[in-house]
C-alpha cells in the first residue's frame, strides 16, 4: 500500500474522533467545559433615587427598581451576600439644571449613597457611572453649546463628578460620556486630589445603541431634544473601537469596556487579542430586556437565555460582566 493512501486513513477523521464522546454526560461536559462564569465577575447596576423606603419598579425593566439610599442599602447587603463582584451606581437627582450641578454635588444622590454603603455593607465593590445625562434638564450627556455638547467644558464636570464619587468612598469611577479627553481630564484630577488609587475603568467603546431604551426609563435620562450620535460610536465602527481603546488606555484607563455587550462580541473579543487589561462589557438595559419579555410571553426559557447570553459574553473575553442578571445568575452559579 503507498504510504500516502495509509496517512489518509490514518488520520481519517472519523469514526476515530468522535467529538460526541465528551458530551455524553453532565459530568464529562462539565470536566471539559471551556467557559465558566462566577458571581465575582458580575457588577449589578443599580439606580439610586431620593426619599425614604422608595423600592419603584421600572416598568420597561422588570426585577429592577429604582432604590432609595435606605433601600439601597438592604439591596446591596444581598448583593453581597451573593459573592457579586460590585455594583455600578446611577443617580436620580431631586432636580436637573443646565449645569448638572448634582452630578458633582459632594451632598449628590450618589454620593450620599457611596457614602451609607460605605458604612453599611463593607467589603462591597462600589463602581459609579461618571455621567451627567442624568443630571441635565436637557438630559444630554454634557454642556450643550449651539445646540451640541461641548466637549471641554463637559471635561471639567465629569473631572469634579469623579473626584467627587472618590472623596465619597468609591472603589471605581467609570465615565461613560464619551467625550474626548475625558480620561485623562480625570486622571489628572483624581492624582491633584489625592485620589491617584482609584482605579478608571473607561466605558471606551461606547456606541449610540437603541438598547439603552429601557435604561433611560430607570434613570430618567432620554434627551430632550436630538440623539447621542455626536459622541456616543457609530454601530457600524470596530477599528474606529480599537482606537477608542487605545487613546484611553493611553489617557490612563485601568480597565476598559465594550457596550452594548452581545451586539459588539467582536469587539470584547479583538480588544482581549490586543490589549493586555481586565475588559469588561455591558449587558445593556435592553439586552436584559428582551430577554425577559421574550419568557414573560413564555416565547424563551430566562434562565436558559441568561446563562447563554452571559456565557458567551465572558467567551468573547470579557473578565467583567456589568449585567442587570447578577443577582439571578448568581444564585443559580450558587
Ligand atoms: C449614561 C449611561 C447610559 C447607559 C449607561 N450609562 C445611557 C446612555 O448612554 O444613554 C446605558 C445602560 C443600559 O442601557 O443598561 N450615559
Amino acid at each position: 500500500m503507498g504510504g500516502r493512501k495509509r496517512d489518509t486513513i490514518l488520520v481519517m477523521p472519523f469514526p476515530v474522533h468522535r467529538l460526541r464522546r465528551l458530551r455524553g454526560s453532565e459530568i464529562l461536559r462539565n470536566l471539559v467545559r471551556e467557559t465558566r462564569l462566577h458571581p465575582g465577575q458580575f457588577i449589578l447596576p443599580l439606580f439610586v433615587c431620593p426619599g425614604e423606603g422608595v423600592r419603584r419598579e421600572i416598568g420597561a425593566m422588570p426585577g429592577n427598581y429604582q432604590l432609595s439610599v435606605d433601600e439601597l442599602v438592604k439591596e446591596c447587603a444581598e448583593v453581597k451576600s451573593l459573592g457579586i463582584g460590585g455594583v455600578i451606581l446611577f443617580g436620580l437627582p431631586e432636580s436637573k439644571d443646565e449645569m448638572a450641578s448634582g452630578a458633582y454635588d459632594d451632598n449628590g444622590i450618589v454620593q450620599r449613597a457611596i457614602r451609607a454603603l460605605r458604612k453599611e455593607t463593607p467589603g462591597l465593590l462600589i463602581a459609579t457611572d461618571v455621567c451627567n445625562c442624568e443630571y441635565t434638564s436637557h438630559g444630554h450627556c454634557g454642556f450643550v453649546k449651539d445646540g451640541d455638547v461641548d466637549n471641554d467644558t463637559t471635561l471639567q464636570w465629569l473631572a469634579r463628578t469623579a473626584v467627587s464619587h472618590a472623596r465619597a468612598g468609591a472603589d471605581i469611577v467609570a465615565p461613560s460620556d464619551m467625550m474626548d479627553g475625558r480620561v485623562w481630564a480625570i486622571r489628572k484630577e483624581l492624582d491633584a486630589s489625592g485620589y491617584e488609587k482609584t482605579p478608571i475603568l473607561a466605558y471606551s467603546a461606547k456606541f449610540a445603541s437603541v438598547f439603552y431604551g429601557p435604561f433611560r426609563e430607570a434613570a430618567e435620562s432620554a434627551p430632550q431634544f436630538g440623539d447621542r450620535r455626536s459622541y456616543q460610536m457609530d454601530p457600524a465602527n470596530g477599528r474606529e473601537a480599537m482606537r477608542e481603546i487605545e487613546l484611553d488606555l493611553q489617557e490612563g484607563a485601568d480597565m476598559i469596556m465594550v457596550k452594548p455587550a452581545m451586539p459588539y462580541l467582536d469587539l470584547i473579543r479583538q480588544a482581549r487579542d490586543r490589549f493586555d487589561v481586565p475588559i469588561a462589557a455591558y449587558q445593556v438595559s435592553g439586552e436584559y430586556s428582551m430577554i425577559v419579555a421574550a419568557a414573560r410571553n413564555g416565547w424563551i426559557d430566562q434562565e436558559r437565555a441568561m446563562m447563554e447570553s452571559l456565557t458567551s459574553i465572558v467567551r468573547a473575553g470579557a473578565a467583567i460582566v456589568l449585567t442587570y442578571f447578577a443577582k439571578p445568575a448568581a444564585r443559580l452559579l450558587g
